[in-house]
């Protein structure tokens, strides 16, 4: 769950790592008087978007006077960033910068650790500086059960370079980031511009945070997070019915029991139908998990046919504390359920516990949308020439 930049911004401060005063403003009025009420000689007006390269893109701009920043709020408010419409901007107060800094930490999935990142030069193209001088961009690994401490605080700020006299300050600012970062459960906090000021303070100019979804259990404050703007509207609806659903862009729906089968079914499905006319790919990921009732297999096939991409279906179960005849009766009983919402060509294939029974069944019922192969590729293949069929 990434956050926007003014909500990183009050994560950092109510950590105490250094930042300046921001105000939100959704109108070129309410920016104007944002401006106003900072009161300094120049504000920044920010687009608030869950992408980078705002400052390349136009969004980022000073103003020197309430109505500047009135007029520069109503150039970025319904901007086009990357795709992300602009809806609110952050008016924040002008920094008097000296230097450009860059800090990272974030969850380093393959080696199983933290990974901090840090540069003296920081600014606007942290990836150009990572691919044309890897050098100047020190990564240290974070051990996740001690943390961020003093100790590794000095250890980055040496690897990164910085002067002596700036070291301390600056180690003690990415302590509190990595006290923000193990705090909130994030995933990431990136800091691109970390600066120094004229005035010689360490300061955090943006800040970019992704939160570790799967710990919302133990942060009910979150829900002040939610933001379903930015999210694609069938995963919200899935979300809904607790289904664990990701879209993708292709035609072809799947449902599946268990995460290794769902994902091993997506590269099969591919691999299928990359000879076809239009390679048809797989529509989403979907896992309805052990013990599938015929409500979860209804709620699936509910959102999968309602994905106006999906041109055939791929329902592919390994029955094993759950039976194939209890999967077969939720496949029958959840086409009862969708009716004449149910309107595309599924593929069956079940296998393990009892599959004689579940076959048997789906051949009873004999159903006009189900064909039902024995094996995952044979499947896999009649559910890509479908959807290439339908294309
Ligand atoms: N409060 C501020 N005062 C003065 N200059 C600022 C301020 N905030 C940002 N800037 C300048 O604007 C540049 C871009 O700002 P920022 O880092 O927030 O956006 P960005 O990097 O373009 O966005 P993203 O991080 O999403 O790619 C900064 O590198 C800095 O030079
Ligand atoms: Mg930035």
């Amino acid at each position: 769950m990434d956050l926007f930049e003014y909500q990183a911004r009050d994560l950092f401060e109510a950590h105490g790592v250094p930042v300046l005063r921001g105000i939100t403003a959704q109108t070129p009025e309410e920016a104007g008087a944002a401006a106003e009420q900072l009161g300094t000689p120049v504000v920044v007006v920010k687009a608030q978007v869950k992408t980078g390269g705002r400052g390349k893109a136009g969004g980022v701009k000073l103003a020197r006077s309430p109505q500047e920043a009135a007029d520069r709020a109503s150039e970025i408010l319904g901007m086009d960033i990357n795709g992300h419409t602009v809806e609110t901007v952050m008016i924040a107060e002008g920094a008097n910068i000296a230097e450009e800094y860059y800090f990272s930490l974030l969850l380093d999935r393959s080696s199983r650790s933290y990974l901090a990142m840090c540069s003296k030069e920081g600014g606007m193209d942290i990836e150009t500086l990572a691919v044309e001088r890897p050098e100047a961009l020190a990564r240290v690994e974070v051990d996740p059960l001690v943390g961020l401490d003093a100790a590794k605080a000095d250890e980055i700020v040496a690897a990164a370079g910085f002067a002596e006299a700036d070291r301390a300050e600056i180690a003690r600012v990415l302590v509190l980031l990595g006290e923000v970062y193990r705090a909130n459960d994030a995933t990431l906090v990136e800091v691109n511009p970390l600066v120094k000021t004229g005035e010689g303070r360490i300061v955090a100019l943006d800040g970019k945070v992704s939160l570790d979804a799967n710990s919302a259990f133990r942060h009910p404050d979150w829900a002040g997070y939610a933001d379903e703007s930015s999210d694609d509207p069938l995963e919200v609806e899935a979300r809904s019915k607790n289904l664990n659903y990701v879209k993708l862009d292709g035609s072809v729906g799947i449902i599946g029991n268990g995460a290794g089968l769902v994902m091993s079914t997506l590269d099969v499905v591919a691999a299928a139908g990359a000879d076809l006319p239009g390679q048809p790919k797989p529509a989403n990921f979907l896992d309805i998990g052990g013990g599938a009732s015929a409500q979860v297999m209804a709620d699936g096939l509910d959102i999968i046919l309602s994905d106006a991409q999906v041109k055939a279906v791929f329902v592919n179960v390994f029955g094993g504390i759950t039976a194939c005849s209890e999967v077969a009766k939720g496949i029958i009983d959840a086409l009862a359920m969708l009716g004449d919402r149910a309107t595309k060509p599924i593929v069956v294939r079940l296998d393990g516990n009892a599959v004689e029974i579940g076959r048997h069944m789906l051949a009873e019922a004999a159903h006009p949308l189900v064909e039902v192969r024995e094996t995952m590729d044979d499947a896999a293949r009649r559910a890509a020439e479908l959807a290439a069929a339908a294309e």
